[in-house]
C-alpha cells in the first residue's frame, strides 16, 4: 500500500472551518477530571466533516480522546471504508494540543503519510503538520498480511 496520496487542495476557509468545528465539538467534552476540554474534527476524502470530544471516566484509563470518538463516529456513520483528508484538534484550555501517540496511531488507521494534522501549538497560534510527520515508521495493516 502506497503512503502517498494525491495533493490535497484545501483553502484556508476550508481549513478555518475545520478548526471551529473542532472547538465547537469540545463544547461536549466529558471531563470532571481533567477539565481538559478537547474537540477534534475530521475531514473525510468525500468531504463529510465528522465531530468527537474526549469522554473521560471516573476509572481514567478507559477515557477516550476526541480523535478516538471521533473516527468511532465517523467509522459508524460512513462505514470502514473512510479516508482521512484532514483532521483538526482544539481545546478550549488555551493550551497547545496536539494528537496524543495513541491517537496517532487511531489516525493512522485510517490516514496516510499526507494526511493533514491541525492543532493549537505551544506560540498559542494554529499549526499544521502531518500525520507522516507526526508517526513516522508507523505500524501499518499491511503488516499482517501474510506473505
Ligand atoms: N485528550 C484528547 O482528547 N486528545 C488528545 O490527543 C490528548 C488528550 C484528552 C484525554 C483527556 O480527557 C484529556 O485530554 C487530558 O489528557
Amino acid at each position: 500500500m502506497s503512503q502517498t496520496s494525491p495533493t490535497r487542495t484545501l483553502t484556508s476557509a476550508q481549513l478555518n472551518e475545520l478548526r471551529s468545528l473542532a472547538t465547537a465539538a469540545a463544547e461536549h467534552s466529558y471531563s470532571p477530571y481533567s477539565r481538559f476540554r478537547v474537540g477534534a474534527a475530521l475531514l473525510l476524502s468525500d468531504g463529510k466533516i465528522v465531530t468527537g470530544c474526549n469522554v473521560e471516566n471516573c476509572s481514567y484509563r478507559l477515557t477516550s480522546c476526541a480523535e478516538q470518538g471521533a473516527i468511532a463516529r465517523a467509522v459508524a456513520e460512513h462505514g470502514p471504508d473512510i479516508r482521512l483528508q484532514a483532521v483538526a484538534v482544539a481545546n478550549l484550555n488555551n493550551a497547545a494540543s496536539m494528537p496524543c501517540g495513541a491517537c496517532r496511531q487511531t489516525l493512522t488507521e485510517f490516514g496516510d503519510d499526507s494526511t493533514l494534522i491541525l492543532y493549537p501549538g505551544e506560540g498559542g497560534g494554529p499549526e499544521e503538520t502531518t500525520l507522516g510527520e507526526l508517526l513516522p515508521h508507523a505500524f501499518r495493516l499491511e503488516y499482517l498480511e501474510t506473505k
